[in-house]
């Protein structure tokens, strides 16, 4: 089962990324054109919703059942002084969650502005800065 999962939630990173840069790729062009916000614009704040919470839904199962976790749990004190351990237990999981969060409030935040251009800004600078801080943690050394 952690095995299954952590394979899905890798390989579902690509499609969150390539949602993620296609979404703000969509907000940059239409800052800077000024361009009207078309269905192809909810299209692309939608994928990367739900690529982000299909990561969120993951990586909170796998967060539960990793034994990498468990062991970092089962010494808390120790583990925050170990870089791999703090890693896995707090810094990625709760990155990755402001992260998520941030989308989500940019996706509801950018429907709620009433002006088209504000519409791609708010995409631009939350998506944008929730792909930062997503980027600045993900253990890319996990291959594929
Ligand atoms: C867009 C968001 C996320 C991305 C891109 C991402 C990416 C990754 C990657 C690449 C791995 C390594 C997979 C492997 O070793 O094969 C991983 C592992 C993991 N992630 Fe995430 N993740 C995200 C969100 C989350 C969230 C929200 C949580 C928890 C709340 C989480 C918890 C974990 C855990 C527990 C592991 C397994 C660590 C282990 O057992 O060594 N992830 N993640």
């Amino acid at each position: 089962m952690y095995d299954l999962l952590l394979t899905i939630h890798n390989l579902v990173r690509w499609f969150f990324l390539a949602a993620a840069l296609y979404a703000i790729f969509k907000a940059v062009k239409g800052v800077s054109g000024n361009a009207v916000y078309t269905k192809s614009d909810v299209t692309a704040g939608a994928l990367l919703v739900a690529a982000a919470h299909t990561m969120l839904l993951l990586g909170l199962i796998l967060w539960f059942i990793s034994p990498n976790v468990q062991a970092a749990l089962s010494n808390v004190g120790a583990s925050m002084k170990d870089k791999a351990a703090r890693f896995v237990l707090i810094e990625h999981p709760l990155t990755m969650i402001i992260g998520v969060a941030l989308i989500q409030i940019g996706r509801i935040r950018s429907k709620k502005a009433y002006a088209d251009l504000d519409k791609h800004k708010r995409s631009l600078i939350f998506y944008g800065i929730a792909l930062v801080l997503i980027l600045s943690r993900i253990p890319w050394n996990a291959g594929l």
